[in-house]
């Protein structure tokens, strides 16, 4: 018997396998809501972009996803939005945390879908640099790539992800985590661009 065969898929491929329609149904909501028009459309997008961000934000709190994680200092780009709404002189405005009740194994799932962004953030940024003059120090801080580089930190993340010790049952956890987190990245742009 050919052993490749019967090695189970590792978690990083069945996430991004298992999310694609996912991924692609953000295409098409940003398709929808024109992000990038104008600095006036923009500043919904980064509003939405800082409530995802404190949603993840919060789950770096549990030791659980500290160990699952241990380079969080290096993640997250909730500070960077909310400098860049106070650059744009806009205000997030209110959202409770859609997280209090997640933990892990789901939350690196969530987690998962807030990583993977940074590397479609890539294209973003150009775009919104070219179109609305702004950057990675003003206005545009939440799509910039982390400090070591956007593939460095993806690929230890991916390490991470696919390090031994999570059971079949955990992984399907953190898959659902995943689309929990892709759900909500969806409501919020939604609700900040008035769309359905
Ligand atoms: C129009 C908007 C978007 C574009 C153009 C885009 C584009 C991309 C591209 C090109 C990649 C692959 C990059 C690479 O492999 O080097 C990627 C990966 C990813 N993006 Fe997006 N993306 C968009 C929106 C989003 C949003 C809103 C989310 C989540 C909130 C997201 C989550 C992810 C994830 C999780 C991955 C990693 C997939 C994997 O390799 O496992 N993307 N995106």
């Amino acid at each position: 018997m050919n052993p490749l065969s019967t090695a189970p898929a590792l978690l990083s491929a069945r996430l991004k396998d298992e999310t694609a329609t996912l991924h692609e149904q953000m295409h098409a909501l940003m398709e929808q809501a024109q992000p990038f028009a104008s600095r006036a459309q923009y500043v919904r997008f980064v509003a939405a972009q800082y409530h995802f961000q404190r949603d993840v934000e919060h789950l770096f709190e549990d030791r659980a996803i500290q160990a699952a994680v241990p380079d969080l200092q290096v993640r997250g780009r909730e500070a960077a939005a909310l400098a860049d709404l106070a650059d744009l002189d806009a205000a997030p405005g209110d959202a409770a945390i859609a997280t209090g009740k997640v933990a892990m194994p789901e939350a690196l799932g969530w987690l998962y879908v807030s990583e993977g962004s940074t590397l479609g953030a890539a294209f973003l940024l150009k775009e919104v640099k070219e179109k609305l003059g702004v950057s990675e120090t003003f206005g545009a801080r939440n799509l910039a790539a982390y400090p070591e580089g956007r593939a460095v930190v993806w690929r230890r993340f991916v390490s991470f992800l696919d390090a031994p010790g999570l059971s079949a049952q955990e992984q399907d956890a953190v898959v659902a985590g995943a689309r929990a987190a892709f759900e909500r990245f969806g409501v919020l742009l939604k609700r900040h661009f008035a769309l359905d």
